[in-house]
């Protein structure tokens, strides 16, 4: 069973320095936070000198709490016209503050007010797990996991630069300075990184040298005589650099249309193909889909991705412009007593924030529908409706591939420049170094895999006129979903049809959407006859798991360059931001913005590495 998160509560010792009650610890030094950080962290590092002219500078550091440190290295790197063109600082935190109390604790540092508003307004839902926030249009990336270090560290696939090492006094707080614990820092460390911390105790120096660091006691912050600095002395870890920044993407839906949008991002020339003659004109077309998060009472890794991917979107999305969505709120409610017992228990369990999600009685449920429902359930406040094809249109607006609408690609062939697309005439229509396959089930046709399959399966959603159904103001569910009207449409289902290839809307699936939406709204079923009503088929791709594929299709030679963003099924809306991240990241040798589980629960070469003996 996971461990709910326990929130940081702001605390000061009588001089007004912030302490911790759980560690019974102060956070920085009484002779100041900032000047600490700059002399510490920055200076035991060898920052700002060490990070000139690089193109990416990694920072690993253990123990967030405040984020002066944090706000320290982004204060210097605004400053350093030499600094580094990205700058990723990743850091490990097991109680975060919510940021009315990081606002709060900032408050007393005014040198930091621009940087801590930006921070205090990009923070997360504390909620457990990795999230990546962005400054300084993406050049400034702070990857916030929130966990224990004994089990966030295994799950990190980065390269750093500098490691911060900040985890309260050895002596309350043993844990963050366990051999086992400073022997993953190594792990995680570049060749040549160098590491700092305000402690001098023998303990930490013993298993930092234990760990593979040089070790190297410096004078201290203020009335501190020592600290530790030092450099890691074995082989380290590297991120694999891309030799070209160039792709070609197939399929402009909503993998491929966010695929885009984060390579370019990070600076990459891409050829977008797409048979239909504009986007989103597949899967990704429907009026409107629903968003939310999973919620189960063990947390599996459906629940750890589906909330990963919810808080990455709540915080891609405003920064697209032309979107049309809505943080409505989701009420999913229970189809039987036993799922209605599992709501119960599964909330109480993890103790999640109520902005994330809560349990609420049929009376709370039906004030936040705005209508009387039939039963209480979960309430997801920031869920919510998208309407996906205008998501794929920001997508590509800001990404600006060369687009290449109305060629179907028939083939892919090894090239010089490593993969050239050819239409069924055989013409070329694109190439280059790397391919991503964001054309759904399709994708395997063009990449044939001996392991993996990909289902194709049919599903009919309902338009229904907003006149016939009540002004609710939230997503209900309830084995099937009904979205509040937006453009005069409701949309309502979906029929899931397994080896049905029809691509036209049928009475027969309206009439299960119907059934279903009798579940949910019955009074207003009388007022739908089945007959009229309009809706539109999409077809979803399907693994036998039930997840994404994203990266690598192979591990053989032959299919290097090759890479996947497909197989979204049900949940494409969700999965779009946070896999292309997921893809950007394992292609630019970025710090992964989710656990390396999570990373091979979605590893496209998933099957193919299992079913390899060994
Ligand atoms: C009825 C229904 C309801 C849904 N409701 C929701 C919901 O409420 N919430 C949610 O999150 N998700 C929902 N989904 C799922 C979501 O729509 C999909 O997961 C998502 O659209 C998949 O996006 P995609 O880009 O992978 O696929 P698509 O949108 O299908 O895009 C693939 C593109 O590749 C192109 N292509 C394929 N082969 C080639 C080729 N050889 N050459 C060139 N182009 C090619 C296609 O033309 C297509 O445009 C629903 C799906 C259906 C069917
Ligand atoms: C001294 S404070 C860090 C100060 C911070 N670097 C800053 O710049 O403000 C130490 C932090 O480590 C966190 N911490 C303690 N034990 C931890 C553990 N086992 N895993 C993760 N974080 C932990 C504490 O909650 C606390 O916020």
């Amino acid at each position: 069973m996971p461990a709910p998160l326990v929130p940081a509560t702001p605390a000061f010792e009588a001089d007004g320095t912030p302490y911790s009650p759980l560690f019974d610890d102060i956070f920085h030094s009484r002779e100041g936070g900032p000047a600490q950080a700059r002399h510490v962290f920055l200076g035991g590092n060898g920052l700002p000198g060490r990070w000139k002219k690089k193109s990416r500078f990694t920072i690993l550091e253990t123990g967030f709490g405040i984020g002066l440190n944090f706000l320290a290295a982004w204060s210097a790197w605004r400053d350093d016209p030499d600094g580094p063109a990205k700058l990723h600082f990743v850091s490990i935190e097991k109680h975060p503050f919510s940021a009315t109390d990081l606002a709060r604790l900032h408050a007393r540092h005014p040198e930091f007010a621009a940087l801590s508003s930006e921070l205090c307004a990009a923070w997360p839902m504390l909620v457990p797990g990795f999230h990546r926030l962005e400054f300084e249009q993406g050049n400034v990336v702070l990857t916030l996991c929130l966990g224990d270090v004994a089990t966030v560290l295994p799950q990190l696939r980065l390269s750093a630069d500098a490691l911060f090492l900040d985890g309260f006094a050895p002596a309350r707080n043993p844990d963050m300075w366990s051999s086992s614990a400073l022997k993953l820092v190594g792990k995680l460390a570049a060749q040549n990184a160098t590491f700092a911390t305000y402690t001098a105790a023998a303990s930490v120096r013993d298993a930092l040298g234990a760990a593979g660091f040089e070790v190297r006691k410096v004078p201290g912050y203020a009335s501190k005589r020592d600290m530790l600095c030092g450099r890691y002395m074995r082989p380290g870890s590297a991120p694999a650099a891309p030799s070209q920044r160039r792709a070609l993407v197939i399929g402009a839906g909503l993998a491929g249309g966010a695929v885009c949008e984060r390579l370019a991002a990070r600076g990459w020339e891409l050829d977008l193909v797409e048979r239909a003659p504009g986007p989103a004109q597949e899967a990704s077309g429907n009026h409107a889909g629903a968003f939310h998060p999973l919620v189960t009472i063990d947390d599996n890794v459906m629940a750890q991705l589906s909330r990963a991917a919810f808080c990455h979107a709540l915080r891609q999305w405003p920064t697209l412009d032309g979107v049309s969505w809505s943080r409505c709120g989701v009420l999913q409610m229970p189809r039987t007593e036993e799922e209605s017992r599992g709501q119960s228990k599964a909330l109480a369990a993890l103790g999640y924030p109520p902005s994330y999600a809560s349990l609420v009685s049929r009376d709370e449920a039906a004030a936040k529908a705005g209508i009387e429902v039939t039963e209480g359930g979960v309430w997801f406040p920031s869920g919510g409706w998208m309407q996906p094809a205008t998501l794929v249109r920001a997508f590509l607006e800001k990404a600006k591939p060369r687009l290449h609408f109305g060629t179907h690609v028939d083939r892919l062939e090894r090239s010089s420049q490593g993969w050239l697309a050819r239409d069924v005439a055989g013409n070329p229509i694109a190439e280059a170094p790397i391919v991503v396959l964001a054309n759904a089930d399709d994708a395997l046709r063009l990449a044939p895999s001996t392991f993996a399959t990909v289902r194709r399966v049919r599903g009919q959603v309902s338009y229904l006129p907003a006149a016939k159904v009540p002004p609710i103001r939230a997503v209900l569910l309830r084995g099937g979903m009904v979205l509040p009207a937006t453009q005069g449409v409701a949309v309502t289902g979906a029929s899931y049809d397994v080896e049905d290839n029809d691509p036209n809307p049928r009475l027969d699936s309206h009439v299960g959407n119907l059934e279903r939406l009798a579940r949910i709204l019955p009074e207003c079923i009388g007022q739908l006859d089945p007959l009229t009503l309009e809706g539109r088929v999409g077809f979803r791709a399907v693994t036998r798991d039930r997840l994404p594929m994203v990266g690598s299709l192979s591990d053989d030679p032959q299919s290097a360059g090759l890479q996947g963003a497909f197989a979204y099924g049900s949940r494409g809306i969700l999965w779009c931001g946070l896999m292309a991240e997921v893809l950007a990241s394992r292609l630019e040798g970025d710090p992964l913005p989710i656990e390396a589980r999570l990373a091979k629960a979605v590893d496209a070469g998933r099957f193919e590495r299992r079913a390899r003996p060994g």
